[in-house]
């Protein structure tokens, strides 16, 4: 969730910086701030706050060579001088950092024992100190040698007076390097440099890197030199755009259709040809996540077990890594939109270290999470700026169904013509998905129904029991009412004791779905306590609508795959709820799109 920006070239350093930084909002962040070699000199600028509140101080810098940094809070709470970056006691060395230093405590009374004066209560800034205690003239060795004394993760970048050069390092966090004539940037993500090129060079764990105008150089763990080819990335800047949408949130829900057909794209073919998970020959399947992808995940485990009769369980990753582990699952896949999530990647290394064979459903291509894994299966929504999931947990949903056929089909409990009918279903979802956009002004309508509740509860069953929790963590997310989402069957085990006329109950009943009836059975006993219902089911549903005070149409849809459409429609629905209380929907307070943290 911090973010990295780094330039060297013909430019006024300062404005690439700021621009990239801006560009890195969305990961979410409490402070900002930058260091520019003036003069031959360091400067620094840094405030707690939005960037707007650093660019109001920001003196007139001058310098071509610079590093910035976004930070959100894990050492040392929100503040001026926590902020990043952290210049050196003699003023000639500063850097900016992304990650957790674990043996900060003990570096810190070493260095201060050796006369280090320390301003902040970060973990980050021993690695100043440690900086200077190695600088001998080698900006890259210093480096090389600071993180070996070093535990835990970084994404380190590094500048010194009087140099055009910029020195970085990462381990378990994102850096990448954009090449351009006569200049070159760094960022921990892509978003931060497309404006100013689409040449990137990926940073690999345990590798530094020297920057200059006129040249990278790669070094790896051992000191040695290596080559890489740069990669060009497909996303334009203007992906990264808000596109005349009044936020990204809408922008990306309004993309759905579209990341549906790139998730799709060439990922078909190559399930019908058995290109993706090669080998199927695995009795279970635990599928591992955080915060959204978890719900995907349980969308998944419904279609693995009706496609592929293959028992699946789940488990958080955050509790996936600490737990026991008493039988191995000899296939574990993670899912994770931006495959940076801390938990998720320790519970992949956890896997692996069971033995498990480990295959990661993710967005980012060249995220740390492919690199800890055997196998991956990539969901091409696009970027997503907004910070509450939208088109990336769409496509998760899409994944798991994907390989919920694929194995199905492997293992003989789909045959050819079961297969080929589910792969036609999930083609013509992004038909559903726009039906459901096209109607988005009577979702708006319906939406008021929730603009005074202080709570409110979302209700489904079987496959759809998933996407009322993902419904009820979106509206929490952006608008900050109280959501939250049962299994209807289990109303009556507590939650019914809550409701009464203030509390909006959302319900989805599909028609056709087997558990149809009893969820009309659980909407009367809700309606029977006086909440006003807002139904979600299929066109032309009298039996739901009669029970309910207002309705959210779908397209009629075969019930396994209803999620699509729900999702979607649920989306839109907090969209509008938060967008008339005015908050602020692609950055929600306390919320990071991205956690690095565990
Ligand atoms: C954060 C985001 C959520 C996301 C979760 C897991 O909390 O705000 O939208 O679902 O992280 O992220 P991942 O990248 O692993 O899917």
């Amino acid at each position: 969730m911090c973010g990295i920006v780094g330039y060297s070239g013909h430019r006024r350093a300062s404005e690439v910086l700021m621009d990239g930084l801006k560009r890195l909002e969305y990961r979410g962040y409490d402070s900002a701030g930058i260091a520019m070699v003036e003069d031959g000199h360091l400067a620094l600028a840094k405030k707690q706050g939005e960037l707007n509140v650093l660019q109001k101080t920001l003196p007139k810098f001058e310098g071509h060579t610079g590093i910035g940094h976004t930070r959100w809070a894990t050492c040392g709470r929100p503040s001026d001088r926590n902020a990043h970056p952290f210049i050196s006691c003699d003023g000639r060395l500063a850097i900016v950092h992304n990650g957790i230093i674990e043996n900060y405590s003990a570096l810190r009374e070493k260095l201060e024992a050796e006369g280090h004066n320390f301003t902040s209560e970060t973990d980050t800034e021993v690695i100043v100190h440690l900086l200077e205690h190695h600088y001998k003239g080698d900006l890259r060795q210093a480096l090389t040698d600071t993180v070996s004394d070093v535990q835990g993760t970084y994404a380190i970048a590094a500048v010194k007076e009087g140099s055009e050069e910029i020195a970085a390092a990462r381990k378990e966090n994102p850096l990448v390097i954009g090449l351009g004539v006569k200049e070159n940037f760094l960022a921990s993500d892509v978003t931060a440099l497309l404006s100013y090129t689409n040449k990137v060079l990926y940073i690999l764990d345990g590798e530094t890197v020297l920057l200059t105008p006129n040249g990278v150089t790669l070094h790896d763990q051992d000191g040695a030199e290596i080559q890489r080819e740069p990669t060009v990335v497909t996303w334009s800047a203007e992906d990264a755009q808000k596109g005349g949408f009044e936020h990204f949130m809408l922008k990306e829900i309004f993309e759905g259709p579209n990341s549906i057909h790139n998730t799709l794209l060439g990922a078909l073919d190559m399930i019908e040809n058995g290109e993706v998970l090669p080998r199927i020959e695995f009795q279970s399947v635990k599928l591992v996540a955080c915060g959204s992808s978890y719900h995907a995940a349980m969308v998944g485990k419904y279609a693995m077990e009706e496609f592929a009769g293959v028992p699946t369980t789940l488990e958080l990753a955050s509790e996936y890594r600490y737990s026991p582990g008493a039988r191995e699952d000899p296939l574990v896949i993670l899912i994770t939109q931006s495959g940076e999530t801390a938990d998720t990647l320790a519970a992949a290394r956890e896997a692996r270290r069971r033995g498990c064979r480990t295959l990661a459903v993710t967005n980012v291509v060249g995220s740390t999470i492919t690199r800890e894994v055997d196998e991956v299966l990539y969901t091409r929504a696009g970027p997503e700026i907004g910070v509450a999931a939208t088109k990336t947990f769409l496509t998760q949903l899409l994944a798991m169904y994907m390989l919920a056929i694929r194995i199905g089909y492997g293992n003989g409990t789909l045959s050819h013509d079961s297969m080929r009918s589910a792969l036609s279903s999930l083609r013509q979802s992004s038909n559903f998905v726009q039906s459901v956009l096209n109607d988005v002004h009577s979702i708006e309508e319906v939406s008021r129904m929730l603009d005074n509740a202080v709570h409110c509860f979302f209700i489904g069953r079987n496959i759809n029991y998933p996407t009322m929790l993902e419904g009820a963590l979106k509206l929490k997310e952006i608008s900050y009412i109280h959501a939250e989402g049962f299994a209807a069957g289990e109303l009556k085990h507590g939650p019914l004791a809550l409701l009464d006329s203030t509390t909006p109950v959302i319900a989805v009943a599909i028609k056709g779905d087997h558990t149809y009836e009893k969820m009309l059975a659980n909407i009367s006993e809700v309606a029977a306590r006086d909440s006003p219902v807002l139904g979600v089911g299929v066109e032309g549903d009298n039996d739901l609508a009669r029970l309910c005070e207002k309705m959210i149409y779908l397209p009629r849809v075969k019930p396994m795959f209803s999620p699509i459409p729900v999702t979607v429609a649920l989306q839109v629905l907090s969209y509008y709820v938060a967008n008339r209380r005015g908050c602020s929907i692609d950055k929600p307070k306390n919320l990071a799109k991205s956690v690095t943290v565990e």
